[in-house]
């Protein structure tokens, strides 16, 4: 069980460190907005705070990777309460940690320079809690600790799924990184009824199969060797190719068994809609993390908005994770008609690849 922040008591007049995610490519981003909220109620409460987060994966002082244009967007929630890099304020957003290279060393020095900087310590970044970063494992050694609500709603959503609270439960996945999806598959296949894959993590499946995947991306497919012909997966039976990745150019729909050396897969095919949608649309609850295809460029987009389609209009509880995945949605105006959408990539698939997300472990009661 996880320590609620409500177990570190009155937190009135004490300084509250808070770990959360502003991880953002620009300004606006969702990602702020979800950290907004539990700053207000601290502030509602009566703590002083100090926000601790990160941006990207700088090699040092990479200034635009700098927090200060998420400090400006704050000021429009909190005013003058709020002031950045140093001050006696309200509020205290400290610059990117990954600027000092002990925050990813999980350095002990820098742990307790933080820790000095509060009473208490309350993480809310459900999306960095799969690294042994000092503000993550490191500060709970030297300040009462606790897990925030965005921490404690994505455990017992993503533990639900975990558990097969209901069945048909329905997997999808595809995007680009086969290697981080490939232990959820793993982890699934006794308790899942189906997973369907599209993106790299079929294109290897495929290649596995001996199917020609021309100049497709592939995984390593002595990874999947043992599992591609489990009846539980579910690939693609034809496939959209393109001449070029980056743009439509002789774009086909061809069957797994056409493709030719020069072609490039970039989306699943039609026929392959219609029997995923058929899939999802009966499962009572579905998973999604990973593009179908190259959804960037708008004729390759067709595969995964037939399958988000279906997913909103399903009766099933719907998750979905993933940076691209949430962009496109966005995009699509699709979103909001998820009944879950995870703060975490990386996170969410490391905790349903059944990992031990030492993040979390350090708030265990
Ligand atoms: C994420 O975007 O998944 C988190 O912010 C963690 O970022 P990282 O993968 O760079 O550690």
């Amino acid at each position: 069980m996880l320590r609620t922040f409500k177990t570190l008591g009155d937190l009135t007049g004490k300084t509250v460190l808070v770990r959360v995610n502003l991880d953002v490519a620009g300004i606006p981003d969702r990602r702020i907005d979800q950290a907004t909220p539990f700053l207000k109620e601290l502030v509602g409460l009566g703590a002083k705070i100090v926000i601790l987060s990160h941006r990207g994966r700088p090699k040092g002082q990479d200034e635009s990777l700098s927090l200060r244009p998420v400090f400006e967007y704050l000021k429009k929630h909190f005013g003058d309460e709020i002031s950045f890099e140093k001050g006696n304020s309200e509020i205290l957003l400290l610059e990117n940690l990954r600027f000092d290279e002990r925050e990813e060393a999980n350095d002990e020095s820098f742990a307790k320079e933080l820790a000095s900087l509060g009473d208490v310590y309350i993480n809310n970044d459900f999306a960095t809690s799969h690294r042994a970063h000092t503000s993550i494992v490191g500060i709970p050694k030297f300040l009462p600790a606790a897990a925030g609500p965005l921490i404690i709603k994505e455990v017992s959503e993503l533990s639900a799924i975990k558990e097969v609270k209901e069945q048909p439960l329905v997997f999808l996945l595809g995007g680009a990184k086969p290697e981080t999806k490939l232990p959820v598959i793993k982890n699934f296949l006794d308790r899942a009824d189906s997973i369907l894959v599209g993106g790299v993590i079929a294109n290897t499946f495929f290649k596995s199969k001996g199917l020609e995947v021309g100049k497709s991306v592939v995984g390593d497919i002595t990874e999947v060797s043992e599992i591609t012909n489990h009846n539980k997966i579910i690939l693609p039976t034809d496939v959209v190719v393109s001449k070029s990745l980056d743009r439509a150019e002789a774009v086909a729909t061809k069957s797994v068994n056409s493709v030719t050396p020069d072609d490039y897969i970039v989306d699943i095919g039609p026929e392959t809609h219609r029997a995923f949608a058929e899939i999802l649309g009966g499962a009572a609850r579905t998973v999604w993390n990973g593009a179908l295809g190259r959804f960037e460029v708008k004729d390759f987009a067709a595969g995964s908005r037939a399958c988000a389609d279906a997913m909103v209009q399903s009766a099933a509880h719907t998750t979905v994770g993933g940076g691209d995945t949430i962009q496109f949605l966005e995009q699509e105006g699709l979103l909001n008609k998820f009944e879950f959408v995870s703060t975490g990539g990386g996170a969410m698939l490391a905790f349903l690849a059944g990992e031990e997300l030492l993040g979390l472990k350090v708030l265990e009661e």
